[in-house]
């Protein structure tokens, strides 16, 4: 059953970032490689949404969330701030579902989100990374989205240890 709601936001008061630096946190603590060491402090966590908030307002970002009854419990973001001759991509980020959420198909349902969202915005070509064989990458896979290759070594976890990246790409535009 569903238990989650999906939309996008385009303003974050202090509530919501709250809320998105708790699932950020959730998902460091959870050993995800998604640019943080443990331990993620909260002011470290909310400086790095109130940048987001900064993006998502100048228009350089898209924000979706998923929240359920507890608020946010998962988020995506596409990226827009790229070089004049990318006009037609998107880098995807920051793709977060809180440990309380997972495995009901928010994953799922934020990245398809987060296509429409592209294709409205005029954005064809999406890319990502994700550690590779891990959850996100099970999940980009099962979503269409083409594995380019591997880069060894790429981040630490956030123990400690470094792990393999897998690039992924997505093309949007009807063939
Ligand atoms: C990767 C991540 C975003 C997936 O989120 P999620 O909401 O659990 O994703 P989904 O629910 O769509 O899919 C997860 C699994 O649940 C299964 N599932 C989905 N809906 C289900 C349902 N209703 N009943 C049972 N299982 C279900 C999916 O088939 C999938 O199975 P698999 O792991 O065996 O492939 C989440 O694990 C996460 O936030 N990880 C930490 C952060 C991270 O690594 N982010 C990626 C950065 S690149």
């Amino acid at each position: 059953m569903t238990t989650w709601s999906l939309r996008r936001l385009h303003t974050l008061d202090e509530k919501l970032i709250g809320e998105l630096a708790d699932v950020l946190i959730d998902c460091v603590e959870g050993g995800a490689s998604v640019s943080f060491m443990r331990p993620l402090t909260r002011d470290r966590a909310v400086t790095f949404w109130r940048r987001v908030a900064d993006g998502v307002a100048a228009g350089e970002r898209a924000l979706l969330v998923g929240a359920d009854a507890q608020g946010v419990c998962g988020t995506v973001q596409l990226s827009f701030d790229l070089p004049e001759n990318q006009p037609h991509r998107a880098d995807l980020s920051k793709m977060l579902v809180h440990r309380r959420a997972r495995g009901q198909g928010l994953g799922a349902a934020l990245m398809r989100a987060a296509e429409t969202t592209a294709r409205e915005c005029g954005r064809t070509l999406l890319v990502l990374d994700a550690v590779t064989g891990g959850d996100a990458a099970r999940l980009y896979e099962r979503l269409g989205w083409v594995r380019v290759g591997d880069i060894p070594d790429y981040a630490l976890l956030p123990e400690g240890g470094l792990c393999s990246t897998t690039v992924f790409y997505r093309n949007l535009a009807p063939s």
